[in-house]
């Protein structure tokens, strides 16, 4: 499938960086907030007439590809059933903090793309984009082949959309390192030795096979 519109449920610092990288590649983009279309025209206006603002559902419903990029506490109102059958690229980071503490993570028996991917049982989740800062989506960004590229990690239980959203991510400029199923995304989550710094390919795997977990690891399934 070639997708055309992106959709973004979330337009702060990522989602925002998401849907310039959308526009100056060619796509189409649809982005809401919590508060309403109204409050994203600034936004719309920056990003020029490929873009709009939306609701979540709505951008949902029109996003080939969907991007999921909020606090993890909210993810419980995603709309799932506009996001069946479709690509939904999961962002998000356990910042307890800010999302209170939610016990499956705290106890290592879930990651927080799982989450997200039980929220949303017939979407095929995709972990991307959750491990580099915003300002850096843009400002790292580099053409294929340049030598020393950034690479970024995905993880996701759907190969092929795994391999659509490696394209993607070529394409707004960056490699890109399968790190396996969701169940494994926990070694690109924060406090990991991948997370914020900018890595090559052959690093960024070196990162993520000396992840640690403090209560350690469980079983690939
Ligand atoms: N900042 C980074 O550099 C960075 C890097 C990698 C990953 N992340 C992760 O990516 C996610 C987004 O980060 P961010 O820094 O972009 O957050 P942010 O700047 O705080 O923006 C959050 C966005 O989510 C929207 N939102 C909140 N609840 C929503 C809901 N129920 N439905 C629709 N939209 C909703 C907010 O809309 P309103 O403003 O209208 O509430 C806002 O547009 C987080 O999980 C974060 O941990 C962040």
């Amino acid at each position: 499938m070639d997708a055309k519109v992106i959709g973004l449920i979330g337009a702060g610092h990522i989602g925002s960086q998401l849907a310039r990288l959308a526009v100056a590649h060619g796509y189409e983009v649809v982005i809401s907030n919590s508060r309403g279309p109204e409050t994203l025209k600034g936004l719309v206006e920056e990003l020029g007439p490929n873009a709009r603002a939306a609701n979540p559902t709505e951008t949902a419903e029109r996003g080939d590809i969907v991007v999921v990029t909020i606090p993890l506490k909210n993810i419980g109102q995603v709309p799932v059933l506009p996001l069946a059958g479709k690509i939904v690229i999961d962002t998000n980071n356990y910042y307890p903090q800010r999302d209170g503490h939610i016990a499956d993570l705290d106890n290592e028996l879930a990651t927080s793309a799982e989450l997200l991917q039980r929220h949303l049982p017939a979407s095929k989740v995709v972990k991307a984009f959750n491990h580099i800062q915003a300002a850096a989506l843009t400002a790292d960004a580099q053409a294929s082949g340049t030598p020393n590229r950034r690479a970024l990690a995905i993880a996701g239980n759907d190969d092929g959309a795994k391999t659509e959203v490696a394209r993607l991510i070529d394409e707004f400029g960056f490699d890109v390192l399968d790190i396996g199923r969701l169940s494994e995304s926990w070694r690109i989550e924060p406090d990991t030795p991948g997370y914020g710094p900018r890595r090559t390919t052959d690093q960024l795997r070196r990162d993520i096979a000396a992840a640690q977990r403090p209560h350690g690891a469980r079983p690939v399934k």
